[in-house]
């Protein structure tokens, strides 16, 4: 049995390029831009791109491409005693980050549907918090799920399923192939919108204005390249398993670069909208702009429906954007079911249907807890302890992989084999130095300021019982599974 291929290079790319355009890009970005020194942030922020972000994101094509595998299957093939390690960023995704990601998709697929009648009425800060999320308040108060979330939560995971079932060919690169021009379509029509409004130019003003003494803080630049690491979707084993369905000519790094140019380039875009429409709203509320800007969720489910109603056309405005998100997180959420899928079919030998159908029936339920009233506080949790202990420890254990145990210098010249753009030995020196330096540098600084200050004001015990508990439990999951015996005979190929 072969394993599946992209029908072109464009499929990939696309495909690519949609896991990274996610919800990240839409508001996080743009606040991050915003509270971080304005125009002056992207210095950090290109840093954060060129000496971490793109030469990782070439080592994860590199990886799955030479190596053909999903995570797993690719170190394992390096060296047997590191397959646990990809085991760990698949599973931690698809047991954890996609259990959360869905459901902050569904909010934007109910948000979508109330924007035609502006169901949030004239109080959209209660209506989100109390109406919609009935939010409890403690972790351990869950006090019954939210039907309209479970609903529109059925709604995408059926979404998933359909297209991961279909295959990656006919699933995942056709659907990008509709998904990513229906997204820069329908947000050059939103930011063009945005800055036809009356007083647009005083948010872009705030967005843009370089304020460089903010470097300053290494907060800044810490935050940067977190942010880079999460918006290219790095270490979670995604990249890997798009680039072993890639034909064994290829131009990666050609490839790594257009993705990461893209990426970026949209999440700059999408800054000029969000931060157009606050203008339009502190001039016409006669409030400073200051205080209409709030954070990633008051963001897009507060301001921006206060915004909306607001506006003339209003109604067509907020539905378009609500459907950008969704879009925009449905490419993101296919492929990191795809991670895991592929990761299970290269080492069972499962049948891709089946295995998909069981996946997405339990995904459902991982994610209901979600749904319950305390569910924003379990995402808040959840989401702090894998994307700042699971995810930079995986950075570090793929780089010291690929950098020390595996021969960087190698990998290079396979890429440079086939790529039109040639890599120096400057990205080996990346590769084995800078980046475990860096991401170790940021794991001490996050375990350093959580010991002196639990996360969010948290109890204790919630993080505990809740986020190091996740840790530990995907952690243990991926050892066990790294135990089993290989099914199928792609292990045996390694070279
Ligand atoms: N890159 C996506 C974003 O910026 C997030 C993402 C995380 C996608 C994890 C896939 C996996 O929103």
């Amino acid at each position: 049995m072969g394993r599946d291929q992209w029908k072109s290079q464009m499929g990939f790319l696309l495909a690519a390029v949609g896991s990274a355009i996610g919800l990240g890009n839409i508001w996080r970005f743009s606040y991050m831009a915003y509270s971080y020194g304005g125009g002056a942030f992207l210095i950090p922020y290109l840093t954060a791109l060129f000496t971490a972000g793109i030469p990782l994101l070439i080592l994860e094509f590199a990886v799955g491409h030479e190596r053909i595998g999903s995570a797993p299957l690719a170190y394992a093939k390096i060296k047997r005693g590191w397959e646990w390690l990809g085991w760990w960023a698949v599973i931690f995704v698809m047991f954890g980050i996609v259990l959360y990601y869905m459901v902050i998709v569904a909010w934007c697929l109910d948000f979508f549907i109330y924007s035609f009648n502006f169901s949030w009425g004239n109080d959209p800060d209660t209506f989100f918090f109390k109406d919609f999320l009935r939010l409890s308040d403690s972790p351990f108060r869950l006090g019954g799920l939210r039907p309209p979330i479970v609903l529109a939560l059925a709604v995408i995971w059926f979404v998933n399923w359909a297209i991961v079932f279909r295959g990656v060919r006919r699933g995942i690169e056709s659907a990008n192939k509709i998904f990513m021009p229906l997204l820069f379509i329908l947000t050059a029509i939103l930011v063009v919108w945005a800055l036809s409004l009356k007083g647009a130019a005083l948010g872009i003003e705030a967005y843009l204005r370089p304020d460089f003494s903010r470097l300053a803080d290494p907060q800044v630049w810490i935050d940067a390249y977190s942010q880079i690491f999460f918006t290219l979707s790095l270490g979670f084993g995604i990249m890997i398993a798009y680039a072993s369905y890639l034909p064994p000519k290829a131009n990666i790094t050609r490839n790594a670069l257009l993705t990461a140019g893209i990426n970026s380039g949209y999440s700059v875009m999408a800054g000029f909208g969000v931060f157009a429409v606050l203008g339009f709203m502190a001039s016409s509320q006669g409030k400073p702009i200051s205080d209409v800007v709030s954070q990633s969720i008051g963001l897009a489910f507060v301001a921006y429906p206060k915004a909306v109603s607001l506006m003339p056309g209003g109604e067509i405005f907020g539905a378009i954007f609500f459907l950008c998100l969704v879009v925009a997180g449905l490419s993101s959420s296919i492929s990191i079911i795809e991670a895991f899928i592929s990761a299970m079919i290269d080492k069972f030998g499962f049948d891709r249907k089946r295995l998909i159908t069981l996946v997405s029936i339990l995904g459902f339920l991982g994610s209901l807890v979600f749904t319950s009233r305390a569910g924003l506080l379990w995402l808040d949790i959840v989401d702090h302890a894998l994307t700042h202990y699971g995810l930079v420890v995986v950075g570090i254990g793929e780089s010291v992989l690929v950098g020390w145990v595996f021969d960087v210098a190698r990998l290079r010249k396979h890429l440079n084999s086939i790529s039109s753009i040639g890599l120096g030995p400057v990205w080996d020196y990346i590769i084995k130095y800078f980046i475990p330096l860096v991401l170790g540098g940021i794991l001490l600084a996050d375990v350093l300021s959580e010991v002196k200050r639990p996360y969010g004001g948290y109890p204790w015990l919630a993080l505990l019982l809740i986020g190091c508990n996740w840790i530990f439990l995907t952690l243990m999951g991926a050892i066990a599974i790294s135990k089993r015996k290989w099914r199928t005979s792609y292990f045996l190929s390694a070279k």
